[in-house]
């Protein structure tokens, strides 16, 4: 690509508590990560992504965003450092970054509000239902909470869908360090979130583990104001026992969540699970992301509070 072009870049994130049982309006509190999605576009006829036709089955988000908008020339190059299917947030950074790109060009409104939405639309479209939590924390960066108990975040948009609504909030988190294990398996988040539905509407019991994952996120946001880590940790690690009872957690998951505990607050998988990344938090990075290695994940250790969606003109 040269001459003028657009490019935008949006962050990975990671939920630090609650996945899963937000998509059903319960309080989830995600932080953006310092792995960026980035894309450049320009105008061109046909689309072209990477040099190549984009279709439905392989890139679900580009296809949906585009075909909401009756686009049908344009010219995109992409570059990622989030896994795809990692449980990083890959799609929601790529449908941030795509869409900032795109109300740039057009003269569109370029707001965080109307680009969560609109992210967050797309999402629920891909994976048959979602919340915002992804794409909020893409398009804002920093810390992002919702529902949070009063008084804790600032609200910045809602977003109601389904039957569900969302408070998104802008929430300050002091610094920690978080490990992140990847497994090295792709798990698409659809099937899921399709699966917990499943699972809640066939099951009270199922019910009753979502209320308590929101409870146990609500006490966290409130460890996470109070700068509480031995707090903080204990509850990632109950979650992760939640959230193997609903079935999304994996061997892989629990053999990395294991392996890092001797060395953290806490540990859980982050994301949608049944493969993807779990989370340590950590005052001992190093010797976490070696126990994370020695049982056969990529640890990585990451900054949070990166900032959210860029877009801008650019002459190459
Ligand atoms: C995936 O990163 C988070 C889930 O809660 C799905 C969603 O909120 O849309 C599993």
């Amino acid at each position: 690509m040269n001459g003028r072009i657009i490019r935008a870049s949006a962050p990975g994130k990671l939920i630090v508590l609650g996945e899963h049982s937000v998509v059903f309006g319960k309080p989830a509190l995600a932080l953006a990560i310092d792995r960026r999605f980035r894309c450049d576009i320009c105008p061109g006829s046909g689309i072209l992504l990477n040099g190549a036709g984009i279709s439905p089955r392989l890139h679900p988000h580009i296809d949906t965003i585009l075909r909401r908008r009756n686009i049908s020339d344009l010219r995109i190059e992409t570059e990622s450092r989030i896994p795809s299917g990692s449980g990083l947030g890959s799609s929601a950074a790529l449908s941030a970054a795509l869409i900032g790109a795109v109300r740039l060009m057009r003269g569109e409104a370029c707001g965080e509000e109307a680009l969560a939405l609109e992210a967050f639309e797309t999402e629920y479209e891909v994976q048959g239902r979602a919340s915002p939590i992804d794409t909020s924390t893409s398009v804002h960066g920093g810390g992002v909470a919702v529902n949070c108990p009063e008084g804790l975040g600032t609200p910045i948009w809602h977003i109601s869908k389904g039957g569900n609504s969302w408070t998104v909030s802008d929430i300050p988190v002091p610094e920690m360090t978080f490990v992140v294990g990847y497994t090295g398996i792709k798990a698409a988040t659809g099937p899921l979130v399709q699966k917990v539905r499943k699972y809640k509407e066939s099951n009270r019991f199922a019910s009753d583990i979502i209320d308590e994952i929101g409870e146990v996120t609500r006490d966290g946001m409130r460890a996470v104001s109070n700068d509480d880590k031995d707090l903080l940790g204990e509850l990632m690690t109950r979650d992760h026992k939640l959230l193997s009872i609903l079935g999304v957690s994996c061997r892989e998951l629990n053999k990395l969540v294991d392996a890092s505990l001797e060395y953290s607050y806490g540990a859980k998988l982050t994301g949608s699970g049944g493969g993807g990344s779990m989370i340590a938090l950590t005052d001992e990075p190093e010797k976490v992301c070696k126990a994370i290695a020695l049982r056969g994940g990529e640890p990585f250790i990451v900054r949070t509070g990166a900032p959210g969606v860029c877009a801008e003109f650019c002459e190459l």
